[in-house]
């Protein structure tokens, strides 16, 4: 009965948009009768959505879990393309289509503060996903949660795959030194993620004990491409020197590969262990290779999840987790757990990404 009263109301709601109905703008107001005739809006309200860019691989999968719930909302999905003065104008435009709640994967995670400006004038909630504001800007409106992960939990546990697989393989310390000489792909600077992986993966390895030196750093702004050629230029300066690349994420050490391989890696008894963060399925695809030695599951799907079910839940008035498996801290946030995965647990990671 519900979901023919779902199916009723969604087509009703198509044939008003294809007769070019006009839509009311005026402000729902919640505590309207459900027997009025605002009763379509109220069963499948409008979300207004941001991705910071489609083209980013992990995120395509935040996006496609987010998507999956179509059917409970009307979702307005924006390609911010990398540009938060884009994705502004994007929220200024969902407001005025009448959204009953933001979800917003900022492009800059500095840039809350402006979309909490917007939000607030309107008297609309935001849920914030996958760069997390700072705290002083979510406690700045009531209205405004965070779903997300705790970013250092995904740099330890790449130290602790650098650090089981370090010990288990002697051989890769190839000048002897006693000491693992990386190299370090970062993603977008001031990104908490990539500041997080990047300090504490170091740091969990130097803690277990094991020496370090780095031989390079620079961002490879979590794409491929960028990936490849900081690799490309690493190998020409410093060759078998190298003999750890660590990745704050897979799309750069996928890019990382290629250009390892490219450099006779991965034959003929020559080697270089890769780790990353993500644990998408081209980067699971390469641990089964033995190209990868394992990756973090950054989980897509239940980050999408938990994002659709909080800005649902507040677009229709009510508490953010209400009726939800999600926990929310004092930090106003969602926090979904990582986990490491290497070869021998990798069947959690394909589970995950399906
Ligand atoms: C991270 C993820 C990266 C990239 C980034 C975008 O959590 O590991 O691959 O998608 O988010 O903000
Ligand atoms: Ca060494």
């Amino acid at each position: 009965m519900k979901k023919l009263m779902a199916t009723l109301l969604a087509s009703s709601m198509l044939l008003a948009a294809c007769g070019g109905a006009k839509t009311t703008e005026t402000k729902p107001a919640d505590t309207k009768p459900s027997t009025t005739a605002a009763a379509p809006a109220a069963g499948k309200p409008k979300i207004g959505v941001t991705i910071y860019k489609y083209d980013d691989n992990f995120m395509s999968f935040v996006r496609r879990s987010i998507e999956k719930n179509n059917a409970t909302a009307d979702l307005l999905m924006n390609d911010s393309q990398n540009d938060q003065g884009k994705q502004n104008e994007q929220v200024d435009t969902m407001i005025s289509k009448g959204v009953k709640s933001l979800a917003i994967n900022l492009v800059n995670p500095q840039g809350a503060a402006t979309i909490i400006a917007k939000a607030k004038a309107a008297n609309i909630p935001v849920i914030f996903f996958n760069k997390e504001p700072s705290q002083a800007d979510l406690k700045s409106y009531d209205k405004a949660w965070y779903v997300g992960t705790n970013s250092s939990e995904s740099g330890v546990m790449m130290g602790q795959i650098i650090i089981d697989s370090w010990k288990a393989n002697p051989a890769w310390d190839k000048n002897k030194d006693g000491k693992i000489q990386y190299v370090m792909l970062k993603g977008e600077p001031g990104h908490p993620d990539a500041e997080a992986r990047t300090k504490f993966s170091i740091e969990a390895v130097e803690k277990a004990g094991l020496k370090v030196e780095k031989l390079e750093e620079q961002t490879g702004m979590w794409d491929s491409v960028k990936g490849k050629e900081l690799m490309d230029a690493w190998i020409a300066k410093h060759g078998d020197k190298i003999e750890y690349v660590v990745a704050n994420n897979d799309g750069m050490a996928l890019g990382a590969i290629q250009s390892l391989k490219a450099n006779g890696y991965f034959k003929n008894n020559k080697f270089m262990p890769v780790v990353a963060v993500d644990a998408i399925p081209d980067a699971l695809t390469q641990i089964k290779e033995g190209t990868m030695v394992g990756s973090v599951l950054n989980d897509a799907k239940n980050q999408g999840q938990a994002t659709f079910d909080l800005a649902l839940n507040v677009a229709n008035g009510k508490a953010p987790i209400d009726g939800t498996k999600w926990k929310l801290g004092e930090d106003k946030a969602v926090r979904v757990p990582y986990l490491a995965i290497t070869k021998a647990n990798i069947a959690v990671a394909e589970e995950a990404y399906k």
